[in-house]
């Protein structure tokens, strides 16, 4: 059998996000995670969020990798990836497993990965589909004001431009995309990370 995908951010960001994640999805009943990315993350969250289902989703090629994670580390308030492609595939408007909408979006280091049409969509899916009082948490790192928050963001930023991916994104822009969610919290983490903490 292959070796699972590996990420050694996740297993340092994990604990930190999953602080705010508690206090930020107290009430949330049903979670998309958009770009699960190698399932570390969903894998570590759900049992620590038993009051919650968690759903994963990816672009299909992401889910081998996530479902060795599952195969691994099953929980019943975990659900196996569904196929969602930003700007490609239909927004996953209700969950499987519950048969409600979502009342929670979360997703982690995907804003400086996808291309402008694609994070213009996931605002705007999020900004249209979630209901009254549903949450978003966004990690990752961004910029503020129009500035990077470190050099090495900067240079990262660089790096993924130069890669053809969209790069680093304002959170005043997210916001213009996004007109019906407010921005309640802005969490700074380690490593020049930040949770952003939308309502709807
Ligand atoms: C840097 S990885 C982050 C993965 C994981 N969330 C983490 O924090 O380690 C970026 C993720 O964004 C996903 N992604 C990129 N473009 C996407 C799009 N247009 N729609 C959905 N997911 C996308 C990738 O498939 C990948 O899982």
């Amino acid at each position: 059998m292959e070796d699972k995908p590996f990420s050694q951010a996740c297993e340092n960001n994990k604990p930190y996000i999953l602080a705010a994640l508690k206090k930020a999805f107290a009430k949330t009943k049903s979670v998309l995670e958009v770009g699960s990315g190698t399932g570390q993350h969903a894998v570590f969250f759900a049992p620590n969020l038993p009051h919650l289902h968690w759903q994963c989703s990816d672009q299909k090629e992401y889910h081998a990798g996530i479902n060795q994670w599952l195969d691994e580390y099953p929980c019943e308030n975990l659900h196996r990836p569904l196929a969602l492609k930003l700007d490609h595939d239909e927004w996953l408007k209700t969950s499987p497993s519950t048969g409600e909408q979502f009342d929670g979006v979360y997703t982690a280091n995907t804003a400086h990965i996808m291309l402008e049409n694609e994070i213009k969509a996931l605002m705007h899916s999020v900004d249209y589909h979630l209901p009254k009082n549903g949450v978003f948490c966004q990690y990752g790192p961004f910029k503020v004001n129009g500035k990077f928050t470190s050099e090495s963001n900067q240079a990262f930023h660089e790096q993924l431009i130069a890669n053809g991916r969209g790069g680093y994104r304002d959170i005043d822009e997210l916001a213009a995309w996004a007109p019906k969610l407010t921005l309640i919290e802005r969490i700074d983490m380690p490593a020049n990370n930040m949770m952003l903490v939308w309502q709807s």
